[in-house]
């Protein structure tokens, strides 16, 4: 392979994998589950699973992924033939580019809000609003397709451009320029917290761990939630993988990558905290911390309409440092397998995940009720899709750790990692065992959910699951 698909510098992956790391999911995601969850256990469960699943398979994945030099889907195919071993691992490769499409058709929506709420805060509209009134601004963005097709327009489309101008000078450039102006946003936001806000009831809150309050369901949720935050199972690790310089080292990356991430979750969680403990509002109001309670907060805060205004900047940006890794398996597939130029190939992706977001830009109005997916399954068609990466996400984070485990060839993975056999041990011993045992738990999170007529697809999906994975590892070719 030509140097002009590895990463400028050595360190760039690592710069990149951050950046795909770091987004709705730590500034979001992580505060509302630990909010509804009781604070200091839910973190404890989360820490834990990332230390003992997370990493390994966040090495696994990027190992993967620079042992192929490839997309994730030409990647498999070709590892598969190498290693002689079933085609169906193949299914790695498409499960996680299916995955990293869906995803980006609904996260760019939930991103656009963000945009929105930059707009309301810079512009003061919200100043003074009482809470009633900002829980209904944001039920009249919600109830209008149009905005939400227009902020989710403006988001992809800034996305593809930045994965349409190349790995060099679109994704490392906008990275290396991106990353720190968004470290120092989120510091500026955690002083302007610390001091307007609560501080001490926001670390109490989060560091008083407590496993008696957790749920099952609580336990379960912090597992799935570091697997998103780490972007693991969707090829987007995979493909940039696929860039990393030969001399980096995984282990090292991928346990800088998780400690970053995590920090940076903890960051936001303390800012968030302080600001609506500081404000009198309650923490566990789910998906709406941000989008509602938040907005509250910084609406009788001094200053809250500039610093929310930088506030939500950061979360725009956080989420299309995500959103391009998203792009990227798609996208390098089709510039790999049809020859396509790079723009092409962006172009037609994102014209398609686009096409995809409109599902759940309609979700919240038009189609809220009345769809074929409310009388068949009971759920919106946003919720479907989410439900669809729920399944395909712990999926496929658990074949790539069984592939890396027993698939690839143990002087292949020797090489790659060069590491102490010591460490090589733990982490075989963690791939093979722990974290696919972890990552089943995981998936059985969603049997619960799981309603009518949908319990016949899932049980026939593990059946095949399970036949195949019988086939391959009984099967060489
Ligand atoms: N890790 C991102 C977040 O925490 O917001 C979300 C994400 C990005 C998931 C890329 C998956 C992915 F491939």
């Amino acid at each position: 392979m030509s140097s002009r698909n590895i990463w400028t510098h050595k360190g760039t992956f690592l710069l990149a994998a951050v950046g795909s790391a770091v987004g709705l999911g730590n500034l979001w995601r992580f505060p509302y589950l630990t909010g509804e969850n009781g604070g200091g256990a839910f973190i404890l469960v989360y820490a834990m699973t990332i230390a003992i699943v997370g990493i390994p398979i966040l090495i696994a994945e990027t190992l993967i992924g620079r042992a192929s030099r490839k997309s994730p889907i030409m990647g498999m195919k070709y590892l598969t033939e190498t290693h002689g071993v079933h085609k169906a691992w193949r299914s790695i490769g498409w499960m996680g580019a299916s995955a990293a499409f869906i995803i980006l058709s609904f996260y760019s929506v939930i991103a656009g809000w963000a945009l929105h709420y930059a707009g309301l805060m810079f512009s003061g509209s919200l100043v003074g609003a009482d809470a009633t009134a900002i829980s209904a601004s944001f039920d009249a963005l919600l109830a209008s397709p149009a905005l939400l097709v227009l902020y989710h327009t403006i988001f992809i489309a800034v996305s593809g451009l930045i994965v349409g101008m190349g790995i060099h000078k679109g994704i490392e450039s906008g990275l290396r320029f991106m990353m720190p102006a968004l470290f120092l946003i989120l510091l500026v936001v955690l002083v302007y917290a610390l001091m307007v806000g609560d501080a001490g009831a926001a670390l109490s809150f989060l560091f008083t761990f407590n496993l008696q309050d957790l749920s099952l369901e609580g336990w379960l949720q912090a597992m799935g939630q570091s697997f998103f935050t780490l972007s693991l199972g969707m090829g987007a690790i995979m493909a940039y993988g696929a860039y990393m310089s030969s001399e980096a080292s995984l282990t090292r990356t991928a346990i800088s990558i998780a400690l970053v991430d995590t920090v940076i979750a903890l960051m936001a969680g303390v800012a968030i905290f302080a600001l609506v403990f500081g404000s009198g509002l309650e923490a566990g109001q789910g998906p709406g911390l941000m989008f509602v309670t938040l907005p509250i907060a910084f609406a009788e805060l001094p200053g809250g309409a500039f610093l929310g205004g930088v506030f939500f900047l950061l979360v725009i940006g956080a989420a299309l440092t995500s959103a391009i890794s998203l792009v990227e398996p798609v996208a390098a597939w089709l510039v790999e397998r049809f020859g396509f130029s790079r723009p092409k190939a962006v172009a037609l992706m994102v014209t398609c995940c686009w096409a995809l977001g409109l599902v759940t830009a309609f979700s919240f109005n038009i189609w809220a009720e009345g769809t074929f997916t409310q009388r068949w399954f009971n759920r919106s068609p946003f919720d479907v899709l989410e439900f669809i990466t729920n399944i395909l996400m712990p999926v496929g984070g658990l074949l790539i750790a069984l592939f890396a485990g027993w698939a690839l060839s143990r002087d292949e993975v020797l090489r790659e990692m060069a590491t102490h056999a010591g460490w090589f041990r733990v982490w075989q011993f963690l791939v093979r065992f722990v974290a696919p045992t972890g990552v089943a738990f995981v998936f059985l999170r969603t049997i619960p959910q799981i309603e009518g007529n949908l319990l016949p697809a899932v049980l026939a999906l593990l059946m095949i699951g399970a036949f195949s994975a019988g086939r391959v590892f009984l099967v060489r070719s």
